[in-house]
């Protein structure tokens, strides 16, 4: 972890070639998160808000500006360098939640950690994953694959999957979307319970306005471009 920013973004453009012509995805968009910052993305659907985590999460590629992350340049890295910056940075939360079928719980987490520690022996990596999935309130369904989960269980799940590592930074991309209303917002007050225990920086998009409200700043995506809609400051001053 390094003293500045964990999110410093420049002037990113992201296009893509669709059927011999260029698509513009994102045009000129900055984006700056201090540690232990949480910054909210809301905009319409195709606006470019997914594209953007992608970038952020090194798992595509910017076409033009830079993007660093806790002090890596992401545009300089190739895929091993990237693999390598994911396992050491950074936690995915997704809106259908992506956990591996055939594994429990306890192994959907425990696999995260190994990944990120592959030092840590087995019974560490229990116990920790056992932790964390406690912490989530799921201390009594370690041993259920996620068909024998309720959506809310499997998104607790991922969340302790993109924390039990303890890394800098949390994406989390519309992780309520697919829950009701209170079970969104059981989810929604232990992520932010975890980060700010944590002190780690999220991401968060959400077309929840009551959510948004709840980061330090918001950002609104529109057709590729970026604004910050609400500081702590503005909305003192209005
Ligand atoms: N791999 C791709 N190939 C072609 N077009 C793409 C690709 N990925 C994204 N797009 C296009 O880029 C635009 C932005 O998509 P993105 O998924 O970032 O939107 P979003 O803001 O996350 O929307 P939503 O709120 O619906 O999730 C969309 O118009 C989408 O169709
Ligand atoms: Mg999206």
């Amino acid at each position: 972890m390094t003293s500045g920013p964990i999110i410093d973004a420049r002037d990113v453009d992201y296009s893509l070639q669709i059927a011999g012509r260029p698509l513009h995805i994102l045009r000129k968009v900055s984006l700056r998160v201090q540690p232990a910052e949480v910054v909210a993305i809301v905009g319409p659907s195709g606006s470019g808000k997914t594209s953007l985590l992608m970038l952020l999460a090194g798992l595509e590629k910017a076409t033009g500006g830079t993007v660093n992350v806790n002090g890596s340049n992401l545009n300089a890295m190739n895929e091993d360098e990237l693999a390598r910056f994911r396992r050491h940075t950074l936690g995915i939360v997704f809106q259908s939640f992506h956990l591996i079928p055939s594994l429990t719980a306890l192994d959907n987490v425990g696999l995260a950690l190994e990944i990120a520690e592959p030092d840590l022996s087995m019974a560490a990596i229990r116990e920790k994953a056992a932790a964390a999935l406690a912490a989530v309130g799921l201390g009594d369904r370690l041993d259920h694959r996620p068909t024998a989960l309720s959506g809310g269980e499997q998104q607790r799940v991922g969340l302790a999957r993109a924390t039990v590592a303890n890394l800098p930074l949390l994406l989390a991309d519309e992780p309520t979307g697919n829950l009701d209303q209170k079970t969104g917002a059981i989810v929604v007050n232990l992520m932010f319970d975890l980060a700010r225990r944590n002190n780690t920086a999220v991401v968060l998009i959400t077309h929840d306005p009551a959510l948004a409200a709840r980061a330090d700043r918001v950002y609104t995506m529109t057709q590729g471009q970026f604004t910050e809609t609400t500081s702590k400051i503005a909305s003192v001053e209005s």
